[in-house]
């Protein structure tokens, strides 16, 4: 049977405007492979396809998709399902030859994909557009600059994950959100729009950031693009003062410790929800002279690596600690960031879970580091248990 008629309906799918993702899986443990389309109109009818094994993706044309399902289903690949806006197409290996199934989403899928955003969508509408131009990551001709597509696709993640989450302020009139360490704040413009004027949320955002240049410059997109609902201020996160009611807070790639003020700043303001999404892990690196694993830190590379897992893996148990639950996610994927480690916290409890302090205070003494996270949150860490 030729490839067209085996992947009935893929082609079209593949091709149209609606087409999300494709998701190829199989028994035996073997990775998932996910095929994206690119965009960009240098990128226009290419697709990248990974798989989550962690080798390099590479980028292919519609006929070469189908080429690489075909031989990933001889592979032992059992199901690809294609997802597009109006529904799915599930192609599974039986021993007749591949089954066709064509789904709409349910309404559980729509209410879900209600928010989601993907990149073409950003790029639809004239608003959208010109704010991102203004932002420099369109060029004035409107096509996506090269060194500014990664920036693109963590902003589309970024907001995929906050619609995500939104539910859990769904009982709030308003909602107040600051962006912590905000640098030219991509994120909460953009966000900005889907909440105002796709979503119709009230949010009020403040952005933070000790650059004072990036401050008065975010001011000027500000007002030229009339968000009058922002405000910016040029401080450090730790130093931004409590006294109004804070639901959301998030930081994108603070630098080093400025991951730690945004948490601590979320845990004092008793924000729901706080998200963060570390970057250079530099404090603890420095600290990792005594502990009984020297192994895992004799090798540069590998010493900077486990610092970062070890800073991570500290700043969540002090969220668990003080009472929100928390989870780990890869935000994107490694050749978009190398940063990709999301933190997502939810309060859920008033008041600290004491078995999570202690797991703190146990890694922190294995490894002899002090972590600032810690002193930014001396309730949390009472100093009896820190002797
Ligand atoms: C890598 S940039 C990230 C900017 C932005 N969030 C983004 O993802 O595009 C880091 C920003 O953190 C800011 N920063 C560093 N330490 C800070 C602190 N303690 N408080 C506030 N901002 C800080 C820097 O000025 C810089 O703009």
């Amino acid at each position: 049977m030729s490839q067209s008629l085996q992947f009935m309906g893929l082609v079209s799918a593949l091709e149209s405007p609606e087409f999300r993702l494709l998701e190829v899986r199989g028994g035996n443990n073997q990775p998932k492979i996910s095929v994206e389309s690119l965009h960009g109109e240098e990128y226009s009818g290419l697709f990248r396809i990974y798989r989550k094994s962690g080798e390099p993706p590479h980028v292919a044309d519609t006929s070469e998709v189908i080429d690489a399902l075909s031989s990933y289903f001889a592979q032992g690949y059992e199901q690809a399902i294609c997802y597009t806006e109006r529904g799915h197409i599930t192609y599974t290996r039986t021993p007749k030859g591949i089954r066709i199934k064509s789904e709409q989403p349910s309404q559980e899928e729509q209410g879900k994909e209600q928010h989601k955003v993907d990149v073409k969508y950003l790029l639809e509408s004239q608003r959208t557009r010109s704010m991102l131009t203004e932002l420099g990551i369109l060029t004035t001709e409107g096509a996506i600059r090269r060194e500014q597509y990664n920036k693109l696709i963590q902003i589309k993640n970024f907001l995929n994950i906050i619609s995500e989450i939104l539910p859990e302020l769904r009982e709030l009139s308003h909602i107040n959100i600051v962006d912590g360490a905000c640098g030219k704040s991509y994120l909460s413009f953009v966000l900005y729009y889907f909440l105002h004027e796709e979503w119709r949320i009230d949010a009020r955002f403040t952005c933070i950031d000790t650059n004072k240049t990036l401050i008065r410059r975010c001011q000027q997109i500000r007002d030229s693009l009339s968000y009058e609902q922002m405000e910016f201020l040029d401080t450090a996160v730790k130093d931004f003062p409590s006294g109004q009611r804070v639901d959301m807070l998030y930081s994108l790639h603070g630098c080093d410790t400025a991951s730690d003020e945004a948490i601590a700043a979320g845990v004092r303001l008793n924000s729901k929800i706080i998200l963060v999404v570390p970057c250079c892990h530099f404090e603890l690196r420095s600290q990792l002279h005594r502990h009984p694993l020297k192994g895992l830190t004799k090798y540069g590379l590998l010493e900077e690596r486990f610092a970062a897992l070890l800073t991570d893996a500290l700043r969540a148990l002090a969220l668990e600690a003080a009472g929100y639950d928390t989870s780990a996610l890869r935000f994107v994927m490694d050749d978009i960031s190398p940063k990709n480690t999301l933190l997502r916290a939810i309060k859920r409890s008033s008041s600290p879970n004491p078995q999570a302090t202690q797991q703190y205070l146990e890694l922190r003494r294995m490894f002899g580091v002090s972590p600032t996270i810690e002193r930014l949150l001396p309730d949390i860490f009472k100093k009896s248990e820190l002797a």
